[in-house]
């Protein structure tokens, strides 16, 4: 069943309400600190929520990063997160779908992620081997470092990515 739902940018009252669904998401995981230090650097970041009849029920988070001595714009995306009684209503596709949009619009040419391929393949994430995650990954994790391609790219985008402080941390990119 499809809920009817809303994609926005998030703003600062949002806040509370976006860290209250990732334990719920994540019970294994804690992942309110990184969103927590995501949603204080607004500037760096791309922060969307989704909304059943005002109440958020998914956020998802792009970081603009870049990939050392090319010239183009990369992102990353991460944390994404569906409140579990309102998954497989489409909101995490939605999410997904209207960030890549709206980094496309804004000249973002490559956006990568680390998740199961099986998800991230339906929006046209393919396994990435030519830009390196700023962590060397274990072998098990290396098919599920992928990206898309957006488009505009002047030249071929060969490196390591190079994220923000918030994201140098590497039990981040460990199991
Ligand atoms: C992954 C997640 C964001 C998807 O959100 P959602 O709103 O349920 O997604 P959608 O409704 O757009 O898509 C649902 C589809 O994705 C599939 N799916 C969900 N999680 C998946 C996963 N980890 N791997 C593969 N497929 C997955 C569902 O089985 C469903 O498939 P179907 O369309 O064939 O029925 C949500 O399940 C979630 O928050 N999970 C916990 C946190 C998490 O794993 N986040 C992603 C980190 S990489």
């Amino acid at each position: 069943m499809s809920a009817e739902f809303r994609i926005r940018e998030s703003d600062s009252e949002d806040t509370e309400a976006i860290k209250s669904i990732y334990p719920r998401a994540f019970p294994d995981e804690d992942l309110v600190p990184l969103v927590q230090d995501l949603l204080e650097n607004p500037d760096m970041t791309l922060s969307l929520v989704a909304t059943v009849s005002g109440h958020i029920a998914g956020h998802v988070v792009f970081t603009k990063c870049a990939v050392n001595g090319i010239d183009a714009n990369v992102a990353l995306l991460a944390p994404l997160a569906v409140d579990p009684s309102r998954q497989k209503q489409g909101i995490g596709g939605a999410l997904v779908r209207a960030g890549l949009q709206q980094l496309q619009v804004a000249g973002v040419s490559e956006v990568c992620v680390l998740g199961d391929p099986s998800y991230y393949g339906r929006f046209g994430f393919t396994s990435q081997t030519l830009i390196e995650p700023p962590y060397p990954l274990p072998p098990e994790w290396r098919s599920a470092w992928q990206s898309t391609d957006l488009g505009g790219a002047s030249n071929e985008i060969v490196g390591a990515l190079s994220v923000p402080p918030v994201w140098r941390k590497p039990e981040l990119w460990a199991p």
